[in-house]
């Protein structure tokens, strides 16, 4: 045999082996639901996104101008849209971030050529040219079918400031301002379902403490109105306090003490809170490209400490709130990483992998768990920054593995929680232990079970085994988002490489059996 003849026999035997060596043997998980059991709603705003004026979140991302090439509606791309109407995104924060307690709305009304042109000072010191402004962003809002959520400036603006914007979007009645909107287009009032107040006051927005925030909160509260009149009494705007972004629970008790005894002058319906998932400490290092199994345990790891945050701040919120009527509001989480290399740092653009996926996934679970407390979250961020659901590069776009995540998720929207009781199990690597498996099962309002299944484990498949009691099942069906690496992303030239593929499920006697890949989220109808 020649060289050449060598090289096929050992290819060959090669093939052969592999072929013949088992996958690595799958363990099983026994899942017991009990769908009779109703937990709290799984409030749909749990699904919220946040787009700031940051990098190219904004322009480019959203808004090309009605002049682009690219397909638009008044200047709003139409990829982008029909790409967010599949997610029902139930609100969308904007306009930051940081950026909001620099913002100062009068800039971004009007005739677009009187604009004037600022500079970004929160993000990169770039020219604004204020194209995109509060009639666009509701534009945006409307053709996506979600709600606003306006973040109005605390840090450098004034109480008047606040009111005069609100009174601009929300007023029927013929005020100077209401007929000002008009004029540019818009004569019927918006609705503008929820208004922060401030962001990160403790830090970008002012570097206030908690009791000077406290007063300018109560003034803020006070003094800006939402005056549509369908947004009064039961359905008025949510007014969203800043609230903590480091497990410490001072802010938080400054706040909450101050409202337990609120007059009829002020309230508040949201405490927020601010949590990235930042491994590598700050400023954030880790690759959102080309890293392995080490980083996939030390993300996810970190990722899990939002259940002890959120419990951490529940404590207090109950001393003062037993009736849970001030919802907390994670309106700034994901995954924060490292820059990709040659972007603008300032504009905190990184790619988003199978690993970020699951990472969506453990935290959807998180917030639904804590469902009686936590009816309010926000991913950072919506298109370009940070953990995205969609990446453009003019004229091109691709979905994210976190688009898909929330695109499997969207029949939890509004459903009941159901509890399912299993033992998570363990998974080691390098030190750090996960768990090895993570569920999630609601009802939702046509009778419907839905079941998400996180398979962590990065090398073995699991066996599924769930027993299902209070409902008769007969079939299920669903969708599973894996792909070959923990790092796997989609490209601009490799656009499916991380998308959802069917699964195949049987079902018998009341019993659920199928087999969850490696590193996937599987979510399943069960049907009656
Ligand atoms: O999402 C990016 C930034 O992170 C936001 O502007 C700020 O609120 C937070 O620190």
């Amino acid at each position: 045999m020649n060289f050449r003849g060598f090289r096929f026999v050992l290819c060959i035997s090669l093939l052969f082996l592999i072929s013949t060596v088992p996958l690595k043997a799958a363990d099983t998980a026994h899942l017991s639901i009990d769908a009779s059991k109703t937990g709290p709603t799984i409030n749909r705003d749990i699904f919220g996104q946040f787009a700031e004026n940051l990098g190219h979140g904004l322009y480019g991302g959203i808004w090309v101008g009605p002049n682009s090439s690219i397909p638009n509606t008044r200047g709003i791309r139409n990829d982008v849209v029909q790409a967010l109407r599949a997610l029902k995104v139930p609100d969308v924060r904007w306009p930051g971030g940081c950026f909001a307690d620099e913002y100062h709305w009068r800039n971004g009304v009007g005739p677009a050529a009187q604009r004037p042109a600022t500079l970004n000072s929160a993000w990169g010191n770039v020219v604004d040219t204020n194209a995109f402004g509060a009639d666009e962003f509701m534009d945006f809002i409307h053709q996506i079918g979600s709600e606003a959520y306006i973040s109005v400036n605390v840090g450098s603006g004034t109480p008047h400031e606040a009111a005069d914007w609100m009174e601009y979007m929300t007023a029927a009645a013929p005020t100077t301002l209401a007929r000002e909107r008009a004029a540019n287009g818009h004569p019927a009032p918006y609705k503008v379902g929820f208004m922060g107040i401030g962001n990160e006051s403790w830090s970008c927005g002012g570097d206030m403490t908690a009791d000077y925030y406290l007063s300018r909160l109560k003034i803020y509260s006070r003094f800006v109105h939402n005056d549509n009149p369908s947004q009064q009494g039961a359905n008025h705007m949510l007014e969203i306090a800043v609230g903590p972004g480091v497990p410490e629970t001072d802010w938080t008790e400054t706040i909450m003490k101050a409202w337990q005894h609120h007059d009829w002058s002020w309230n508040i319906d949201g405490l927020s809170l601010h949590w990235y998932t930042v491994a590598s400490g700050w400023p954030p290092s880790m690759p959102s490209m080309n890293f392995g199994v080490e980083d996939y345990f030390k993300t996810l790891k970190s990722t899990l400490f939002m259940d002890d945050f959120l419990r951490q701040q529940e404590t207090v919120m109950d001393r003062y709130d037993p009736q849970k009527k001030v919802a907390l509001v994670v309106d700034e989480w994901g995954a924060w990483l490292a820059p990709l290399p040659g972007t603008n740092k300032a504009f905190l653009v990184q790619q988003n992998s199978l690993r970020d996926a699951i990472l969506a996934s453990l935290n959807l679970n998180i917030f639904a768990r804590h469902a009686d407390r936590v009816r309010m979250a926000n991913i950072a961020q919506m298109i370009n920054v940070l953990q995205a659901m969609i990446l453009t590069d003019k004229e091109k776009m691709i979905l994210t593995p976190t688009y898909y995540i929330y695109k499997m998720y969207v029949p939890f929207q509004d459903a009941s929680f159901v509890p399912v009781d299993f033992d998570p199990g363990t998974v080691h690597r390098d030190g750090i232990t996960l768990p090895r498996v993570d569920a999630l099962c609601a009802r939702d309002a046509s009778g419907k079970l839905w079941l998400e299944i996180t398979n962590l484990d990065p090398e073995k498949p699991l066996e599924i085994d769930a027993d299902v009691t209070g409902m008769s099942i007969k079939s299920a069906k669903g969708e599973t988002l894996t792909a070959p690496a923990v790092d796997s992303v989609n490209t601009f030239t490799a656009p499916n490489n991380v998308v959802p593929k069917p699964v195949s499920t049987t079902v018998k006697d009341g019993r659920l059996a199928l087999t969850v890949e490696p590193k996937s989220v599987t979510v399943l109808s069960l049907e009656q």
